[in-house]
């Protein structure tokens, strides 16, 4: 890029290492976002391109809120930074309460982290010190799952089924055995849960348990919805028997909801929509509307209650926690996105539009290019067929889409759409139509 064409002020793109990102392809053609209002951002040569992704699965109330603005900068205006050990500032209380309010019951107390990938390191932690507070400390086995995306630090790629995410880097957690995923040929292109398969899978679990004994296993950490792999939604009956093997043999459930919480799929989390409780629940990205760096880990009282309660008086009970837990700009963020939620009705609207979107998501199922189609809720997974290596495809059409004014995050070779929960129904066909028209062009050559 010239730079100087652009009101674009670094003078080069290299000091920066891009995350996920192939650096020296980007930098040869860079697609730099400069401003975002609600379902869109512009580009930095002013071109309009739609938010089909909600950034990553973030921006569920839309870009540019200024009631979320306006909190944080009061937030640092009034009180900057408080140590969050052995002292406190209101807000994270506040903020504690209000996803409480939200959470299934007895999930009533959370523990504030900076990000996804943070949340699931804690929750692994909570899971430990749960058992051995319980002296049930032998349980040092996790089961997860092939395909799934628990982020980055090294107990998220230990949990990790996506082989590019953790074959560098070997000597990753032991002790973690993993269930198949949940992808079958014969639920392609069924539309919401599909039906086959759901006991049959989750019984990989049971299998664990025959193999290792239960009483080794700490938990088992499931997505509801395996989002960064391509919207692999779970076939039914699927969570429910997960649900009753960890009742079974004292193992500790833990859904990874960084994507599915907070309306995505038209309840508040997947265990609502689901009507299946876990034990434990990660959460970030649209907890603060991706507005400022923050996740958290909501466990049931007894957990709570447990670990707090097995040290002496006076004693930190859980010897975890991060500079920036509860951090004021955060968490007035995670207030004022929470308010949103509840005065906009968001999740509920997303439950309204779920029909429409994935009515004109499956339209695309005509085209050739199109090997199998998932969703449910406002989230989709698209299979584009290979062309050569994996994820080839995916990375070109992924440009293209760009280019042509659309913004949809691609995983190898599935494009995974999930618009704002603020979406309207233009809006809705306008994702769509950009992303046929590429597609078509795609297979034209
Ligand atoms: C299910 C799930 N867990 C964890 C993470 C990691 O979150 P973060 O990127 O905020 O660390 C993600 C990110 O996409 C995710 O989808």
């Amino acid at each position: 890029m010239n730079v100087q064409q652009s009101n674009f002020s670094a003078n080069s793109l290299e000091a920066h290492w891009m995350p996920f990102t192939g650096n020296r392809d980007f930098k040869a053609d860079p697609r730099l976002l400069v401003r975002s209002e609600g379902v869109y951002s512009w580009d930095h040569n002013g071109n309009k391109i739609i938010d089909a992704s909600s950034g990553l699965f973030c921006v569920a109330a839309g870009h540019g809120r200024p009631e979320i603005a306006d909190a944080v900068h009061q937030a640092l205006l009034t009180n900057d930074y408080t140590a969050p050990f052995q002292v406190g500032q209101p807000t994270s209380f506040s903020l504690a309460q209000k996803v409480a309010n939200i959470l299934p019951e007895p999930i009533n107390h959370v523990f504030f982290t900076n990000s996804g990938s943070e949340s699931i390191d804690t929750a692994l932690k909570i899971c430990m010190a749960y058992h051995r507070a319980k002296g049930d400390g032998q349980r040092t086995r996790f089961v997860s799952r092939e395909r799934a995306y628990h982020g980055v630090n090294i107990g998220g790629v230990s949990l990790s089924g996506m082989v590019k995410n953790r074959e560098t880097f070997s000597g990753v957690m032991p002790n973690v055995v993993m269930m198949r995923h949940t992808w079958r040929e014969d639920n392609k292109f069924k539309r919401g849960q599909p039906e086959n398969g759901g006991v049959e899978l989750a019984n990989d679990l049971e299998r664990m348990v025959q193999t290792y004994g239960g009483s080794t296993i700490a938990a088992c950490f499931v997505e509801p919805v395996a989002g960064s792999t391509g919207c692999l939604v779970p076939p039914k009956g699927y969570l429910e028997r997960l649900r009753e093997i960890c009742d079974q043999h004292g193992i500790l459930l833990v859904f990874d909801e960084v994507i599915c919480g907070f309306g995505r799929l038209g309840a508040p989390f997947a265990a609502q929509a689901f009507n299946v409780t876990p034990d434990l629940m990660t959460l970030a990205k649209a907890l603060t509307n991706g507005c400022q760096p923050m996740g958290a880990v909501a466990v049931k009282d007894d957990i709570y209650e447990t670990v707090t309660s097995a040290s002496p008086d006076n004693a930190i009970e859980f010897f975890h926690g991060y500079t920036y837990s509860g951090h004021p700009a955060a968490c007035a963020a995670g207030l004022a996105t929470q308010e949103i939620y509840e005065r906009e009705n968001l999740f509920q609207r997303a439950a309204d539009l779920s029909e429409y979107f994935l009515d004109a998501v499956w339209s695309l199922q005509d085209l050739d290019i199109v090997t199998d189609i998932r969703g449910i809720g406002l989230m989709a997974g698209v299979d584009v067929a290979m062309d050569g290596a994996p994820g080839v495809r995916g990375t070109r059409v992924q440009k293209a889409l760009f280019h042509s004014g659309c913004h949809i995050k691609f995983t190898g070779d599935c494009g995974i759409i999930a618009p704002p929960l603020v979406s309207e129904e233009v809006h809705i066909d306008e994702m769509v139509e950009k992303l046929r028209a590429t597609l078509v062009k795609e297979m034209e050559g």
